[in-house]
């Protein structure tokens, strides 16, 4: 395999536009219309290429597309290539075959595609004659590119970090393989259950003029359809100054499907367009009559003269002739009525056209501000249970980020040694591909079946191989040691083979951050007594404490440790320290254990006290603010509906929540306990069954306290599907309000049997109180806030006040008749009885003003953790030890998001203000930062700024202006940078750059 720099080898960018002395004019906000960029040479593509419409006559928008799912019921490659189709009927390369060929029949028809993890399979084994017609297609507008990222991401289970990486490589390729004529102007989301405002925020600041979708809420559709306001603005963010994060929403009129009656694809039984007057069946009349009552029905619950019916579903168009032969056949017999006064004109057309007539008709929209969670599509069908589904996946792709985030900065950091060295060929576009195609909605959000779901997992582990050569490549090269490195993936179950048998040994610490991080390190060992020394020789505290029974239990016979090495490692921003470990002693593990409930675990922080008559937890308090609340926390099971209850015979499964009471069962009313108090680490080990332990954990210098729960094999002996809770009951005094993260960015608040803009018939209590959480989740009063900060995005409510509950796992014995055809009920070779889930949730304390200090760093700490790396023995003495990155670490309210290798010259760079504006006095102001004084080992010599996809310069970005109703039309506040080199980045806001960079 040879390198290849970014994707797409043969298609090196020009990057002309980057000069050092590049002016930075933002977003000026005067011109209202995108420029007609599309007609240079001779071209005609996007806006300028839509068909002519009458404005006297209502218009139906005709848009031909097909759904691909990047994995569901079949694998990512056998949908590409049509295998087993004796699962589903679905090839999408023929679909794109069969679709240039009917397109080329006649030019007034038209075609969008969407998902570039697919076009791209199939463009790179077309034949040079074919890529040609192809881009003369997309040059005239005849095939156009909509939403255009990898995949169409899942909105619920996604982070932000991930969403972005994926669309910006679908839209890459994309611009470089077709121009400006690439660029899709409007996002399509149109099957993701439910919608998150951050993922609007984000369409939004990638340069995206409309956004439409298929699925919300039936009741808030219904509402939605009378008053007409199924087409808004939706301003996606309270921090970023409007029309920032200002994003044009339609909601489709019939999920994505064509209208009853009118589906002609080779999937469907409607009949065709039998026009021969001499045969048997005529039906024009019949066929001109249904439609243009559906047409007219459909106007009555939009705004104006324009509609739009999605001609197309899932892997729809594989024999297109079918569809564009009743299409062509459907428009001019509907169309040669208007000649008897029909009031219907009917057109081939594209999301962006339709949206270009929604954008001349010059109205205001109605304005939302809250999100689309949860979706329910009846009245005991809450789609809420995919929030937690398949929890270890989700906990895999977590981590895969932030591996692939290591490898990203790891690769540019070590420069072109990183790729090929001493350890060969690596790469980071194996697992950045892998990524894209987890993001998907039928993958991290546990909806695909269980063979699919291995091979998204297959793909991940695939990736980081890849990224492992080049993480060993450039640390070798960063360190000056080719010694050998080991990485250890099983550690969060006491797994490292090197640490169980070595003497002596090294770890370094890569910390992805741009901040230093503290972090608590262990590993499995055999001996009891340990010598750790730093990267400047000095000597580490280190306590040598027992493996837990629960940890043997989950591992089997994967490792032998009998103990955990515990101590604390600093590692600089963007950078590694490394620690040496030698054995000191063998022997028995030490007698630091005291069986039964102890009183209280502390630090200088936090202290937790544990009631003793139960061995639950009772308190927590905040020693520094002098806080403190009633804790108790315990695990619980709701019974999984199986479908026959007299309400409705919904079972929960996969996509669906349905707990056959609003009570669940307790697992245990006390916890069997034992505790470790040591100067490294405190902890209390609970057990409440077989399948559920927990550790409740203080390391000394943390301001959290961590809670890692074990939960497995779920037992299914009495044939009840179930599904387990971990609660936490205090006495914070909340009035049904509770707030939890979007995508792992801006907080929204929730409030039980509530939603912001409609009134709710409310029909399941629990799961119908569910919302996604991301990464973070908190109640408040207005003295304490307690914060819980989870490892992967988990579904979560406030039933009573006070209390905050987060679904752990699921193992349900039914399908829920959404497609999937699978009950969610998941073993594997080591877990045949089921498999065993093992998580971390941290706790903080604070008051309310000041919690976003500490709990936007601890959420980040936990999305991008530090990468260990093992070598055996000792290092020779002229390795270095340390490395940053960084100059200086960057202020607190800035995350670096991205920093990854573009092409030969060109570094991708994203900073984030990770503050929202009323978050935090200390953090919540504007910050500035040089970028020529980042890098400690490269120069930047120049650099240009992009939208946020890293798809159009930032100064030629123009969006469509819309007006909200009841409001002013808003201003953009423009700003000038101090410098060319000093970006200020104000809360929430995320800027995206191109350096030119070249190593010192
Ligand atoms: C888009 O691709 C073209 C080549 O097709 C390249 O010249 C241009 O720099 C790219 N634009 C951006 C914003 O990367
Ligand atoms: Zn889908």
């Amino acid at each position: 395999m040879s390198y290849d720099f970014g994707l797409f080898p043969n298609m090196a960018t020009k990057a002309h536009h980057l000069v050092v002395a590049l002016a930075f004019t933002v977003l000026s906000g005067v011109l209202g219309f995108p420029l007609n960029q599309e007609k240079k040479d001779g071209v005609s593509c996007g806006y300028q290429s839509c068909h002519a419409t009458k404005p006297n006559l209502l218009n139906v928008h005709l848009v031909p597309h097909t759904h691909d799912d990047v994995g569901w019921l079949k694998t990512v490659d056998q949908y590409f290539y049509g295998d087993r189709n004796d699962i589903q009927h679905a090839g999408v390369q023929y679909i794109l075959d069969s679709v240039v060929d009917q397109l080329l029949k006649n030019p007034d028809r038209r075609f969008i595609y969407v998902e570039t993890a697919f076009f791209y399979r199939w463009w790179k084994r077309q034949s040079s004659s074919m890529q040609q017609t192809v881009t003369q297609l997309v040059n005239e507008g005849r095939l156009e590119f909509v939403n255009g990222g990898w995949c169409m991401s899942d909105e619920a289970a996604t982070h932000y970090s991930a969403v972005i990486d994926q669309m910006t490589m679908g839209l890459r390729f994309l611009n470089e393989t077709f121009g400006l004529c690439g660029r899709p102007r409007v996002a399509w989301h149109i099957d993701p259950f439910g919608h998150a405002r951050e993922h609007a925020s984000i369409f939004a600041q990638m340069g995206y003029d409309g956004f439409f979708f298929g699925r919300l809420d039936y009741q808030d559709r219904a509402r939605r359809m009378m008053e007409k306001e199924q087409e808004l603005l939706w301003r996606a963010s309270d921090s970023l100054t409007p029309p920032m994060a200002d994003l044009f929403t339609g909601i489709l009129p019939n999920g994505y499907n064509p209208p009853e009656g009118f589906c002609w694809d080779q999937l469907c039984d409607d009949p065709p367009i039998r026009d021969d007057p001499d045969l048997e069946d005529y039906n024009v009349d019949d066929v001109v009559q249904r439609f243009l009552l559906i047409a007219n029905s459909q106007a009555r619950v939009y705004k104006t003269n324009h509609i739009i019916m999605t001609m197309g579903s899932d892997f729809q168009y594989e024999n297109a002739n079918l569809w564009y032969k009743n299409l062509d056949k459907l428009i001019h017999y509907v169309n040669a009525r208007q000649a008897n006064g029909s009031n219907v004109n009917v057109l081939y057309s594209t999301p962006s056209c339709y949206l270009q007539e929604l954008h001349r008709a010059n109205l205001t929209w109605p304005m939302k501000t809250d999100d689309f969670f949860p979706y329910a599509d009846d009245a005991h069908d809450f789609w809420t249970g995919y929030f937690t589904s398949r929890p270890a996946l989700k906990r895999y792709e977590r981590i895969s980020n932030s591996n692939l985030q290591t490898c990203n900065q790891l690769e540019v950091l070590g420069g072109q040694a990183s790729r090929k060295g001493p350890f060969g060929e690596g790469d980071s576009q194996t697992l950045r591909k892998a990524m894209a195609v987890a993001q998907h909605h039928d993958a991290v959000s546990g909806t695909a079946k269980q063979h699919v779901t291995n091979d998204y997992a297959r793909r991940l582990a695939n990736g980081w191989q890849h990224c492992q050569v080049l993480v060993s490549n450039s640390l070798a090269s960063l360190s000056g040691s080719s010694a050998e490195r080991v990485y250890c993936d099983y550690l969060n179950i006491s797994v490292c083979s090197l640490t169980e048998s070595s003497k002596k040994f090294t770890v370094s610490v890569y910390n992805p951050l741009a901040r230093p991080v503290s972090w608590p390190v262990r590993l499995p060992v055999n001996g009891t007594a340990y010598n750790i020394t730093d990267a400047k020789g000095r000597s580490v505290d280190c306590k040598v404490v027992p493996v837990s029974s629960a940890t043997r239990g989950v591992r089997r016979t994967r490792g032998f440790a009998i103990n955990e090495l515990v101590f604390q490692v600093q590692a600089p921003p963007l950078g590694y320290s490394t620690y040496s470990v030698s054995l000191l002693k063998n022997g028995p593990p030490p007698a630091s254990r005291q069986h039964g409930a102890p009183i209280v675990i502390q630090n200088k922080f936090l202290r937790a006290t544990f009631d003793p008559d139960t061995g639950l937890l009772s308190s927590l308090s905040n020693l520094e603010t002098k806080q403190a609340i009633n804790l108790t926390q315990n695990f619980y099971w709701y019974n999984a509906s199986n479908g026959h209850n007299s309400k409705s015979n919904q079972p929960s499964g996969a996509y669906i929540f349905r707990p056959n009471s609003s009570t669940p069962f307790i697992i245990s009313k006390t916890a069997r306990t034992e505790s470790i108090q040591t100067s490294v680490v405190q902890e209390v080990r609970q057990w409440f069954a077989p399948w559920v332990s927990q550790v409740v954990r203080l390391y000394a210098d943390s301001r959290a306290l961590e809670l890692e729960w074990t939960v497995g094999p779920l037992p299914i002996d009495d044939s009840l599907g179930k599904e387990v809770i971990t609660r936490l009951d205090t006495s914070i005094k909340t009035s049904e309000f509770f707030y939890t993260d979007s995508n792992g960015r801006e907080v929204l608040q929730r409030k039980k049997d509530f939603r912001p803009t409609w009134n709710l018939k409310q029909s399941e209590p629990i799961a119908g109180n569910y919302y996604p959480i991301n990464s973070r989740a908190y109640i408040k009063d207005d003295l304490d806030q307690l914060t819980v900060v989870t490892d992967r995005s988990q579904g979560g409510g406030s039933i009573q006040n006070g209390s905050l509950e987060i679904m752990l796992h699921r193992r349900l014995l039914y399908d829920d008749v959404r497609g999937v055809g699978e009950p969610l009920n998941e073993s594997s070779c080591i877990y045949p009885n089921g498999l065993v889930v093992r998580g971390r949730l941290l706790l903080s304390l604070d008051r309310p003003a000041t919690a976003a200090d500490t709990h936007r760093p601890l959420a980040q700490e936990v999305v991008l953790q530090p990468l260990l790396s093992f070598t055996d023995g000792q290092l020779d003495t002229n390795t270095r030890l340390e490395f940053s990155g960084l100059q200086a670490a960057l202020p607190p309210a800035v995350h670096l998001l991205t920093l990854s290798q573009w092409d030969q010259e060109l570094v991708l760079l994203r900073l984030e203000h990770q503050f929202q504006s009323w978050e935090s006095k200390l953090n919540s102001q504007p910050v500035t930062v040089n970028l020529q004084k980042l890098f400690s080992t490269l120069d930047v010599l120049g650099v240009s700024e992009l939208n946020l996809s890293a798809n159009q310069w930032k100064d030629e970005m123009r969006r469509f202006e819309w007006t909200p109703q009841k409001e002013e039309k808003p201003l953009l506040k423009t700003f000038e940078n101090p410098s060319v080199w000093e970006v200020t980045l104000r809360p929430m806001e995320i800027r995206t750059f191109l350096l030119r960079v070249s190593v010192r």
